[in-house]
């Protein structure tokens, strides 16, 4: 392992807080590797970080058995990753029963099964590092269920819990796991679910954060600190709220 070089794998790296993983892993890392579907936006990124960090892009539908393959291949021929960044993510916004189940279908792939796999592809070459961390991006929606998000958030909740047993299960290993719920980020997220219904203006301002905050709040509580991160002292409020009127129908 002396070669080794200190590595990333970054998934949905392409745009918004992905990329912006990729940006400030650069500083810590010798090789990102940077995985989307889009390979223009991904060779894009590759020449904006050439000089600090090398960069291998991985174009790959995470929804598909095919794509995820790729990925685990660019781990063996690229890795091992010392980081894990479980990034990938889409929703849609409406009421579930109006939703078609196929695009429904694919969130819950992309953000539990896909997410999953890969956990399970790169732990066992963590263990032979020695150590590592695996960051799985999940949501605030998966701390507050909501109308407009059923399945979104339902995704996210699982890869959060998974992330909470899985860091009991690696916590003498040196691999440190991850759930980060970020609340609203100013990226192109909501794009498409504005063609849904969604509004951006109903959202209040000091709710947004910028990607570069979320990810610096993610890599700060990396060593040593919670392991569900929830980004913004707002968005921690929220949470603690939603949780308390869960925990009150548990009440004798
Ligand atoms: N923005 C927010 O308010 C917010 C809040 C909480 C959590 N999050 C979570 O943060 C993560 C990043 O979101 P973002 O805000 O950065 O959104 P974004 O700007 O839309 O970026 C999403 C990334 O995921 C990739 N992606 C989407 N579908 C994919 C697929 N089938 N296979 C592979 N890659 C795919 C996209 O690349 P391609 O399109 O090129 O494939 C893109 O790189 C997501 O998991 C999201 O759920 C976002």
């Amino acid at each position: 392992m002396s070669e080794h070089k200190q590595t990333a794998l970054v998934t949905g790296a392409s745009a918004g807080l992905g990329a912006e993983f990729c940006r400030q892993l650069a500083a810590r890392c010798e090789v990102v590797i940077a995985v989307a579907r889009g390979d223009k936006p991904l060779a894009a990124l590759a020449r904006e970080l050439a000089g600090e960090v090398e960069v291998h892009c991985v174009a790959a539908d995470l929804t598909r058995t095919e794509g995820v393959a790729r990925v685990m291949e660019a781990l063996r021929q690229k890795g091992p990753a010392d980081i894990l960044v479980n990034n990938a993510g889409f929703s849609t916004w409406g009421d579930f029963e109006r939703m078609a189940v196929n695009r429904q279908r694919d969130m819950l792939t992309l953000h539990a099964d896909a997410a999953m796999t890969l956990c399970r592809a790169a732990v066992p070459f963590m263990r032979e590092l020695g150590g590592g961390a695996i960051i799985n991006v999940c949501s605030l929606g998966a701390l507050v269920p909501g109308r407009g998000y059923a399945v979104y958030g339902a995704s996210k909740a699982f890869l959060s819990h998974f992330s909470l047993a899985l860091h009991e299960e690696l916590r003498d290993s040196g691999i440190r796991v991850q759930a980060l719920c970020p609340g609203f980020i100013r990226t192109g997220f909501h794009d498409a679910m504005e063609q849904q219904g969604f509004e951006r203006e109903s959202i209040p301002a000091a709710l947004w954060m910028e990607p570069a905050e979320v990810v610096e709040a993610s890599l700060q509580a990396l060593p040593a600190g919670p392991v569900l991160v929830v980004p913004g002292a707002d968005n921690r409020a929220l949470a603690r709220a939603a949780l308390e009127s869960q925990l009150g129908a548990l009440r004798d």
